[in-house]
C-alpha cells in the first residue's frame, strides 16, 4: 500500500526520494508527490497516476535541497486526485506524508473547522497535518507527540518543518517505518526497498515510537517523549536481488528464484542423520513441543494457501490436528487456543495488519505464537518474538511466488520436527529431507519448459471463467493457481477440491469454461482422473499438469504439462509453478500491468 521515503544529509534530496518513490512503486499506488525543503521554503509537486508522470511534471523545476519527503498513495479516504495525493502541506510551512488510517479524523475536523482552519483536500491526513501545525510551539516532535496523542487510529508519519532546514520527525502506530543510517545521511521509508542502495544499517521503529531524524543520526522517544534505547542492525538484501536481472517483470524473475532461494529456506536447517529439521527459531524444548496438540495455522492470501498445505503435513508427519484460517476471521471470531495450541502466522511482508492482530489476540489468550516470515525485521517477526525467516529475498511483484514455496519448505521442516519427535521414523525423515534437497533440480526441469507454457496459455486467454481442480495436497495448488491467475489477468477464477465438483461447480462447466486440473501420480490420482473425465465429458477443455512419463493422463487432457515425480507431500513446491507461469504468460498476452495489478497492494497494512 502507500509508500514513504523521506532524506536528510549532504546530497540534493530530490533525486533520492524520486528512485525511493520508483523503488516503493511495487506496493500499488495511485498518485504520488514530493516536498523538499530549501531556504526556508517547501516546495511541492504531486500528481496522479505513475511516479514517471510526477516526474514529468517536475522536469524543468528548481526543487533544491537536503532534505525532503515523498510519498506513494494508495486512496483510502477521498479519491484519486491530485490534492488528497500527499505531501500535505500547511501553510507552506509544516508537511506530512503518512501511512495508514486515522479513524477520528471526522471529529478533529469537525473541531478545527470551528476554529477557521481551511482544508483543502478530503483526506485524513491533512486532518493530522493541521494539528501538529496548530500545537507546534516551536518543537517538532514536541508538536508531533502532542497531535498523536489526540488521534485514533493507524499511523507511519514523516513530518518537516520550515523552521528545521536539517530535520524529519517520523512517528509509527500500526504502519511500518524504518531509518537507514549512513554517513552524515539518514533515509526514512516505509519498507527498506526505498533505501537499500544506499545502506544497509537499519533501524526499524516500533508501535509508539516518534524519531528526530537529523544528518548526523537521530534520536527516538515514546509517546510520553522518554528516550527508547536503539537497537540497530544490518540487513543483507543486496539492491541485484530488487532488480529485475534481465527479466521482463519482476513476477517472471521470482518464479525464476525458486530453486535458488529454495536452497536458502533450507540451509542449515536439516539433520540428515537424525532424518529430522533443526529450526533454530523454534525455539523450543522437546518437552515443550512434546506438550503441543494443535496446531492453527494463521494468514491471508496465498500466504493461507500455503498454510493449507502445511496441515496436510502437520497432520501427516506429526499427528497433531491442524486447522489454517484467514487472518481477518481469525481475529474476529472466539478461537479457542490456550498453551498447549501452536499458532503459526504467516506472512510474506511481516506487515499484513489482520496477520499482526491476530498475532496479537493468539498471544494474549496464551498460545504459543510463531512468526513464519520474508521481511526481516517486520513487525510481525519482531512482535511474535521466534519464530522463522523463510528467506525468500525481496520479493517485488505484488502476487506472492516465490514466498509461497519457501513458505511450505519451512512448514514441512517445521512438521517434520514435530513428528520426529512422535510419528514420523527414521527412513521417513530422512526421505523427506533427501527429497526436499531434489526440489531445486526438478523446479528447474520445470522452468525449461517456459516457452511452452507459454503457447499453452495463449490459447486460454480468450476465456472469462477459468476452474481449477485438485485434490489433497494438490486442493491448495488448485486454489492457489487460481489466484494467481485471477489477480494479474482479471479473468475470473475459482479453485475447487476435486471430490466437491459434482456438489455444485459441475454447473459451471461448459466448452466456454475451461478446467485446469492437477492430476499428479498419487493416492488420489484415479479418483481425479474421474471427476476430470466428468468435467470433460460436459465440454470443458482440460488442461492437466501430470507426472513425467504418465502416459495415462493424456487420456483426459486437451493440453498437458508434465512435472517431475517427488513424494506427495511435497508436489505443491513443483505442481504449482507451472500455474504460476501459466497465469504470467495469460497476464502478459492481456498485456495487463503484471507487476502492479490494479487495486492490489503488496503489503496490506490496513484492515
Ligand atoms: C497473492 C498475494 C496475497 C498475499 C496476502 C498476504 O499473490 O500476494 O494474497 O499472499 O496479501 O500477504 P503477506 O504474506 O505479506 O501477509
Amino acid at each position: 500500500m502507500c509508500g514513504i521515503i523521506g532524506y536528510v544529509g549532504k546530497q540534493q534530496a530530490l533525486p533520492i526520494l524520486l528512485q525511493g518513490l520508483r523503488d516503493l512503486e511495487y506496493r500499488g499506488y495511485d498518485s504520488a508527490g514530493v516536498a523538499v525543503l530549501n531556504d526556508g521554503r517547501i516546495n511541492r509537486v504531486r500528481e496522479v497516476g505513475k511516479v514517471e508522470k510526477l516526474e514529468k511534471k517536475i522536469e524543468g523545476k528548481n526543487l533544491p535541497g537536503r532534505v525532503g519527503v515523498a510519498h506513494t498513495r494508495w486512496a483510502t479516504h477521498g479519491g484519486v486526485t491530485e490534492f488528497n495525493a500527499h505531501p500535505h502541506v500547511v501553510a507552506g510551512k509544516l508537511a506530512i506524508v503518512h501511512n495508514g488510517i486515522i479513524e477520528n479524523y471526522r471529529e478533529l475536523k469537525e473541531r478545527l473547522v470551528m476554529r477557521g482552519v481551511k482544508f483543502e483536500s478530503e483526506t485524513d491526513t491533512e486532518v493530522l497535518a493541521q494539528l501538529i501545525y496548530e500545537n507546534y510551539d516551536g518543537d517538532l516532535t514536541e508538536a508531533v507527540i502532542k497531535s498523536l496523542l489526540k488521534v485514533r487510529g493507524t499511523y507511519g508519519i514523516l513530518v518537516m518543518h520550515a523552521d528545521h532546514p536539517d530535520r524529519l520527525v517520523a512517528a509509527r502506530l500500526g504502519s511500518p517505518l524504518c531509518i537507514g543510517m549512513s554517513d552524515l545521511e539518514q533515509f526514512v521509508a516505509s519498507d527498506i526497498t526505498a533505501f537499500t542502495p544506499y545502506t544497509r544499517m537499519v533501524q526499524f521503529l516500533k508501535d509508539g515510537e516518534v524519531a528526530t531524524i537529523e544528518q548526523s543520526g537521530f534520536k527516538i522517544v515514546n509517546l510520553k517523549n522518554e528516550a527508547v534505547e536503539k537497537n540497530v542492525m544490518q540487513i543483507d538484501w543486496g539492491k541485484e536481488s530488487a532488480q529485475k536481472g534481465g527479466f521482463e517483470h519482476f513476477m517472471l524473475k521470482e518464479i525464476f528464484d525458486q530453486p535458488i532461494v529454495f536452497e536458502d529456506a533450507l540451509r542449515g536447517r536439516m539433520d540428515m542423520k537424525e532424518g529430522t529439521a533443526k529450526i533454530g527459531g523454534l525455539n523450543m524444548t522437546e518437552e515443550q513441543m512434546r506438550s503441543v496438540n494443535r496446531v492453527m495455522i494463521i494468514a491471508e492470501g496465498t500466504a493461507r494457501y500455503a498454510g493449507l498445505v502445511g496441515k496436510y503435513a502437520f497432520e501427516r508427519l506429526a499427528n497433531l490436528p491442524t486447522e489454517v484460517d484467514f487472518s481477518s476471521e481469525f481475529r474476529y471470531r472466539d478461537p479457542v487456543v490456550d498453551k498447549s495450541t501452536l499458532v503459526l502466522l504467516l506472512s510474506q511482508s511481516g506487515e499484513t495488519a489482520d496477520t499482526l492482530m491476530a498475532l496479537r489476540e493468539a498471544k494474549r489468550k496464551g498460545a504459543i505464537v510463531r512468526g513464519i516470515v520474508n521481511v526481516v525485521g517486520s513487525t510481525i517477526a519482531r512482535e511474535a518474538g521466534a519464530g522463522t525467516y523463510i528467506h525468500a529475498g525481496a520479493e517485488l511483484a505484488v502476487a506472492s511466488t516465490k514466498a509461497y514455496t519457501n513458505m511450505i519448505a519451512v512448514l514441512l521442516l517445521y512438521a517434520l520436527q514435530f513428528g520426529r519427535l512422535k510419528h514420523t521414523s527414521l527412513a521417513t525423515g530422512q526421505r523427506i529431507l533427501q527429497s526436499l534437497l531434489e526440489i531445486p533440480e526438478k523446479m528447474n526441469e520445470i522452468l525449461k519448459q517456459n516457452d511452452e507454457i507459454k503457447n499453452v496459455a495463449k490459447q486460454y486467454k480468450k476465456y472469462r471463467n477459468i476452474l481449477f481442480m485438485g485434490r489433497g495436497v494438490n486442493y491448495p495448488v488448485a486454489l492457489e493457481g487460481a489466484l494467481k491467475l485471477k489477480e494479474i489477468s482479471y479473468i475470473h477464477c475459482e479453485g475447487f477440491a476435486g471430490g466437491e465438483m459434482k456438489h455444485g461447480p459441475l454447473a459451471l462447466v461448459s466448452k466456454d469454461v475451461p478446467v485446469v486440473a492437477i492430476l499428479t501420480k498419487n493416492q488420489l490420482y484415479e479418483k481425479m482422473k474421474n471427476s476430470i473425465a466428468e468435467v470433460r465429458a460436459r465440454g470443458a477443455r482440460t488442461l492437466i499438469i501430470a507426472t513425467e512419463q504418465d502416459t495415462e493422463a493424456s487420456e483426459v487432457a486437451d493440453d498437458i504439462i508434465y512435472v517431475p515425480k517427488t513424494m506427495e507431500l511435497l508436489e505443491p513446491l513443483l505442481n504449482t509453478i507451472p500455474l504460476q507461469l501459466f497465469a504470467y504468460h495469460i497476464a502478459v498476452a492481456l498485456e495487463r500491468d503484471v507487476d502492479r495489478p490494479r487495486n492490489l497492494a503488496k503489503s496490506v497494512t490496513v484492515e
